[in-house]
């Protein structure tokens, strides 16, 4: 953290000159006010700046105030937003318009902007730095993209404690002449210089001296993206039957989740030992003893499986696609990691 502070203090120094000489003319950065700041922010959030333009130009000339959206008729909203998309945004702004209206002016305290509908931390720090000149940072996919290469850093950008670590050294680092400037130079680096895939062009970038990736050749591997996929879970009752120091396998179905691979027989849900009975009677095998009941579990991709597997010494012969295999057998059969909880209790001789 503190290796990281060091470089990104010198980042300042180098960026302005480059955002004086080569920034994007952009009609919201040649007359700024709030309310120009704002429209054209949320309009940036998930749309290209090219596409925002001609949007930004019409909405300005039909809209040139916050008084004027407020009142606006919002199906001329609905239409002039036509082909942006993410339709809340334009709902949104209109109710944070009616707010403003109401109170008199734009409000310029982080905490008064953030309750505004719509507006998260990274457009209250745009707001508030570029149109109020306050030091305040606005930490978007591009400012981590080009944090995580200049220090190195292989934390995951999509998680909030890392992002929320990441606004912190930034505001540690905010000029506090120019932070609407340095904020929107860090855009202009991310989105021109610092790009996100393929190469970057390190050789036109002002940081390229002492960024980690560029001087340790990492800028594919940085920034480290890990999505946290919600997994659903699943209960299984999976059975470890024994027949004369054989264990019955089946296949897997050829498709779908661990396709074709062998599996030991089991059941959705969560059966209680009179159940578990029951079910392997359907199956046509009689217990003759429990030996054990343990839990386990799985975690897939997408699914975790919460299992109660049974080890049953048992008589019968199963269904017709059941295998009952000695430890040869087994061992030239792919049983999934999955099932290991049960695995381990096969009988070793
Ligand atoms: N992307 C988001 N905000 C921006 C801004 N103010 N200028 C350029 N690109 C942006």
């Amino acid at each position: 953290m503190d290796n990281a502070l060091q470089q990104l203090k010198r980042l300042p120094d180098v960026l302005l000159p480059w955002y004086d000489e080569h920034r994007r003319v952009l009609p919201w950065r040649e007359e700024v006010s709030p309310y120009r700041t704002w429209v054209s922010e949320i309009m940036l959030q998930q749309t290209r700046v090219a596409a925002v333009l001609p949007y930004f130009q019409r909405f300005m000339a039909a809209f040139p105030t916050v008084e004027a959206l407020a009142a606006a008729d919002t199906e001329q909203l609905m239409k002039l937003w036509e082909g942006l998309g993410y339709y809340s945004r334009a709902r949104n702004l209109q109710k944070a318009a009616q707010i403003v209206a109401q109170r008199g002016s734009f409000p310029d305290t982080y905490e008064e902007v953030m309750a505004l509908p719509g507006i998260g931390d990274y457009t209250a720090g745009a707001i508030l730095s570029i149109a109020f000149g306050q030091a305040v940072p606005a930490v978007d996919g591009n400012v981590l993209r080009v944090v995580s290469r200049i220090t190195g850093s292989e934390d995951n950008i999509l998680d909030t404690k890392v992002r929320s670590r990441f606004r912190t050294l930034m505001a540690h680092i905010m000029p506090t002449d120019r932070p609407g400037e340095f904020n929107q130079a860090l855009m202009d680096l991310g989105a021109t210089v610092c790009l996100p895939s393929g190469e970057p062009l390190c050789a036109d970038c002002p940081a390229r001296q002492f960024c980690t990736a560029h001087l340790q050749n990492r800028q594919k591997e940085l920034p480290v993206r890990i999505s946290k996929t919600k997994r659903r879970t699943e209960e299984k009752t999976v059975f470890l039957l024994l027949r004369g120091g054989e264990a019955a396998l089946r296949q897997r179905p050829e498709t779908g989740l661990l396709a074709g691979l062998w599996e030991y027989p089991h059941v959705d849900g969560t059966l209680e030992e009179p159940e578990a009975a029951a079910q392997l009677l359907t199956w046509g095998v009689t217990p003759h003893q429990w030996v054990k009941r343990l839990r386990f579990h799985h975690i897939f991709t997408h699914i975790r499986w919460d299992m109660t597997g049974y080890v049953v010494e048992v008589n019968g012969g199963g269904p017709d696609d059941w295998l009952w295999c000695d430890k040869e057998d087994r061992a030239r059969r792919a049983v999934p990691a999955a099932f290991e909880g049960l695995t381990r209790e096969l009988p070793q001789g």
